[in-house]
């Protein structure tokens, strides 16, 4: 091999290796977007869906608590999953049934309140409180309706996710 062609080839050497340093700092640039771009695709969600139950027979205007249990948010393998009440509610509206997933935790200091048939509200025991079928605060000390778990149907199986809505 002549001088020459030794020369040539350091200079091939020297562009590739110039190349190889371009693409690799390219990469570094382009990595954080491309990984900000398509994390949405890969993140899972703090509060994932839970299946509730299929629901299909749920009678409409009868409050039917379903215990589920749901993510609390963080590291799902560092903070347990919790039991939590789900009343799910068909309401009678004009022409049409609306569902509801309520939370059955007291807008005023978080006792569980329950369905009572007989008063045909939501009850807390321990301060009187009362609400109506759709969670409307009507009586007593609680200042606000109760809460709804964010629902989704897939067919006729409810789900929820660990999120409250509403409550004012
Ligand atoms: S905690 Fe429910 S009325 Fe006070």
């Amino acid at each position: 091999m002549s001088i020459a062609q030794k020369r040539i080839s350091r200079r091939k050497f020297m562009i590739l290796a110039i190349n190889a340093a371009g693409a690799g700092a390219g990469l570094l640039i382009a990595a954080p977007i491309v990984g900000s771009i398509l994390s949405p695709i890969f993140y899972k969600s703090k509060y994932p869906w839970v299946m509730v139950a299929d629901i299909q027979h749920v009678p409409v205007g009868v409050p039917t608590a379903y215990v589920v249990m749901v993510d609390q948010g963080g590291d799902s393998w560092q903070v347990p999953k919790v039991p939590r009440t789900v009343y799910v509610v068909k309401l009678n509206l004009i022409n049409q049934v609306q569902l509801i997933a309520l939370s059955n935790v007291c807008t005023h200091m978080q006792c569980d309140v329950h369905w009572d048939i007989n008063l045909n509200v939501f009850f807390c025991p321990c301060h009187g409180g009362e609400y109506s079928m759709d969670g409307t605060n009507i009586a007593g000390p609680p200042p606000q309706p109760l809460f709804r778990y964010q629902h989704k149907l897939v067919g006729n199986t409810l789900f929820i996710r660990n999120v409250l809505v509403g409550g004012s």
